[in-house]
């Protein structure tokens, strides 16, 4: 291991020449025995002692004490994984179904609420069926190994998550990436891929950056070259939109996209993922969609919970509504600050910091003591010149709770106490 042990990163220890093959590569043992790369991961698996809502109680890895703080690293953006409809709902399936599903669907895992929740996601997104799966990178892993086949083109922007790439690998397509959002690199892509199976793999909302895809153009693309589309609306699902369907709601385009994924872990509060599409695509899917067919059908107490969660969010705008007042909020007070905030279009906001992973670290220590939970992302999830800090704003933050965040943001990120 050279002197500068602080330049390398998780992207650098993939290959392992370990001849014992359950061990890790040598030099990551060493390089994780480093004390600034201990201190850097003391920010990750930090134990929250209560429900993730946005005051909640954290066992800080920092100090090994327990803290309560203010939680804005949360997907829980409407806060429905704690809603009293949600639970009691959850509680009741939970009775009448017990904990698990104890199968696989095809076999003797489908209950019916999973065929009723189903039915009802299907007909939110506009789309003839559901697939249901027990996680979010199930769902994607098992319908892009599903759909495409070797010999077929794998399009997607450059930014898409590890889900959709894993997918693709599995599925032995050709898998091209187009540069983030770039309509002129996607028809390269699709020159390339002319005459082939094509699909094309977008977002609602990009994780890591929060802005949106060029959907309409992207799918002007997709119809020139005949070429299928599948959109990622795990972070933009029940949030954008006028009745809360997504991205493709919003931008007007829902009956021309293809395949419609959305995660029930994110604004839906629980655990598990889905795909909406064709009955004939959805069918076929149940054949060939191992993370489906051969997996245990979702948790009947979950399902409960969502179901009620899929009601409460829809029958109204208010957390919607709420949730958007919030952003707002936040953003005009970040701005304010002079921070920079990259180019957010949605409720998850991005501080970023610059290259230096030791500022990025040590505004992360100040701030948990300051009692302000925000996990640094840094490089390889983003790239290493732009280091940063992401809020998920959430419909539960109290003004208190907004002001507050906002003054220690400014006393760390832009003073510099510590
Ligand atoms: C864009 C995107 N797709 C899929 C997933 C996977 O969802 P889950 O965490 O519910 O498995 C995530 C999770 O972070 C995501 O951000």
């Amino acid at each position: 291991m050279p002197d500068n042990i602080l330049n390398f990163s998780l992207a650098d220890f993939f290959f392992n020449d370990n001849p014992d093959v359950l061990g890790a590569p040598s030099d990551f043992e060493e390089w994780m025995a480093h004390p600034a790369v201990r201190k850097g991961f003391s920010f990750f698996e930090q134990v929250l002692l209560e429900a993730p809502r946005v005051s909640t109680r954290i066992l800080s890895n920092l100090d090994g004490r327990e803290h309560r703080i203010i939680n804005l690293t949360s997907y829980n953006y409407l806060g429905l994984s704690t809603h009293p409809e949600v639970i009691a709902a959850s509680k009741a399936a939970l009775d009448k179904y017990g904990l698990g599903s104890s199968g696989a669907p095809l076999l003797s895992g489908t209950l019916d609420i999973h065929v009723e929740f189903a039915r009802r996601l299907a007909e939110f997104k506009g789309k003839e069926d559901c697939l249901l799966y027990s996680s979010g990178l199930g769902a994607n892993v098992g319908a892009i190994q599903g759909i495409m086949r070797k010999g077929d083109y794998l399009i997607m922007d450059e930014k898409c998550h590890k889900s959709l790439v894993d997918g693709g690998t599995l599925s032995g397509a050709k898998m091209l990436f187009f540069a983030h959002n770039d309509l002129d690199n996607l028809q390269m892509m699709l020159e390339k891929a002319k005459g082939k199976r094509i699909l094309v793999v977008v977002e609602g909302v990009y994780s890591m950056d929060g802005d949106l895809p060029k959907l309409p153009e992207i799918l002007d693309l997709c119809e020139a070259y005949n070429a299928g589309s599948y959109i990622d609306e795990a972070h933009s699902t029940l949030i954008f939109g006028e009745n809360g369907r997504g991205v493709a709601e919003h931008f007007g385009v829902e009956d021309r996209i293809g395949v419609s994924f959305g995660t029930l872990s994110k604004s839906f509060g629980g655990v598990g993922g889905f795909v909406c599409a064709t009955k004939s695509l959805i069918r076929y899917l149940k054949g060939y969609s191992s993370a489906w067919n051969f997996s245990c059908a979702p948790s009947p107490a979950v399902t409960g919970g969502l179901m009620k969660a899929l009601e409460v969010a829809t029958r109204d705008s208010s957390l919607r509504d709420t949730l958007w007042a919030n952003v707002s909020y936040l953003k005009k007070g970040l701005e304010g600050l002079g921070l920079d905030l990259g180019g957010s279009e949605s409720h998850v906001i991005p501080i970023i910091i610059g290259p230096s992973g030791e500022k990025l670290m040590g505004y992360a220590g100040a701030m948990q003591k300051r009692g302000l939970f925000l996990q640094p992302v840094d490089f390889p999830a983003v790239p290493a010149h732009a280091r940063r800090f992401r809020i998920s704003v959430s419909s539960q933050l109290s003004r208190e709770e907004m002001d507050e965040t906002l003054t220690i943001i400014e006393d760390v990120i832009v003073k510099g106490a510590d």
